[in-house]
């Protein structure tokens, strides 16, 4: 984390990034790893007061949270662009403070819903934004070491500075298609925990639909026992390198078509996973696919086990899942422009 000019045990405001319909889930990784006081919670970031230690702390640990920056203005009401440009400028001076001049340009991102800017009479944010930031270039894509992001909800705004180099969710695995953004897996695995009993912990978590192992590297990362499966060979030696190069002895990975049924090499009682979406799986292949995943659920989170499942048709995997007698949840999240669903389910 790049140093802060701020005393030891002064608290400062950071503003934790979390995936849509996660924030719940952020928020007690957040207060489980410090001992933070959130101020605020919308459902895209939680605003938390803590100290530079906690906050270097936090970044090096968290695994749910897509980003974590330094408040530098706002949230403050923001209608026209006079209060963009005060945003701006107190945003330019806290970064002076906190971090030290710098002669570089700087960058910033905009993450807007419903902006005042689209409203009439409409105005543009971008010449705002390079006369007080510095001049960054709302429009470019590359990050400059200082990069500012600007939220906006509506009315109320708020500009926050990168401290560390890269987002801290940003994907660092092998490239596949599909392959999940780890704090969403980080965020599936915690899901499927909280809906599970101690001897399930005990006995490990299974992913069917493995891939690049997004998820059982996220499971083992966190102290658990893993297995996994996926029908492509590739994604089987992908996911096996994965796990050992986390220290994982003898990773426990194999190919597996779930339509051919449960596994008998299948010990854990904690299954989750992200099923094949749109194009990747024929329709017609789909509700064989659920019927299988259902079949498999039930099989495994018998006694106190659970399944955290990841899908862009919940609907017909709930029916199934339902039918085999358990308790089901679902939740949809923000992904790719998508909504799919977290589908939870354990004995009921
Ligand atoms: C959405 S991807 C999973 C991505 C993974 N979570 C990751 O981060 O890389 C779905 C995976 O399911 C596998 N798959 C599709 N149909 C399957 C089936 N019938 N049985 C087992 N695996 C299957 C695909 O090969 C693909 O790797």
């Amino acid at each position: 984390m790049r140093s802060l000019r701020a005393a030891p045990d002064e608290p400062v405001t950071a503003v934790v990034y979390a995936t849509k319909g996660l924030v719940d889930v952020v928020a007690a990784e957040v207060t489980e790893l410090v001992p933070a006081r959130i101020v605020e919670r919308t459902d895209r970031f939680l605003l938390v007061r803590l100290t530079p230690a906690q906050l270097a702390d936090l970044g090096a640990r968290a695994r749910t949270v897509d980003d974590v920056r330094l408040l530098v203005a706002g949230p403050a009401p923001v209608t026209g662009a006079g209060d963009l440009q005060r945003l701006g400028a107190v945003a330019a001076d806290a970064v002076e403070a906190r971090l030290g001049a710098s002669e570089e340009p700087w960058s910033v991102t905009l993450a807007a819903r419903n902006p005042p800017w689209r409203r009439r009479p409409r105005w543009e944010p971008a010449p705002v934004l390079a006369a007080t930031l510095h001049g960054a270039d709302a429009a470019a894509t590359a990050r400059r070491p200082v990069d500012l992001r600007l939220q906006v909800d509506g009315e109320q705004a708020h500009l926050a500075v990168n401290l560390w180099e890269r987002p801290l969710g940003k994907a660092d695995g092998p490239a596949w298609r599909g392959a999940l953004r780890p704090t969403v897996a980080a965020a599936l695995v915690r899901i499927a925990l909280g809906a599970a009993g101690p001897a399930a912990r005990a006995a490990g978590l299974y992913d069917p639909f493995c891939g690049s192992g997004t998820i059982v590297a996220e499971a083992a990362r966190a102290g658990l026992a893993v297995q996994a499966s996926d029908r492509a060979p590739e994604a089987v030696a992908l996911t096996r390198e994965r796990l050992a190069a986390l220290g994982v002895p003898d990773p426990q990975v194999f190919v597996r078509d779930v339509l051919r049924g449960p596994d008998q090499r299948v010990s854990a009682r904690i299954v989750v996973g992200n099923l094949p979406w749109g194009t990747q799986q024929p329709v017609d292949g789909r509700i064989a696919l659920f019927d299988a995943v259902a079949h498999l659920v039930a099989q495994r989170v018998a006694g106190d086990g659970a399944a955290a499942l990841l899908t862009t048709h919940e609907e017909a995997l709930v029916a199934r899942l339902r039918r085999h007698g358990l308790a089901v949840t679902a939740r949809r999240i923000g992904l790719l422009g998508q909504t799919p669903a977290v589908v939870t389910a354990h004995p009921a």
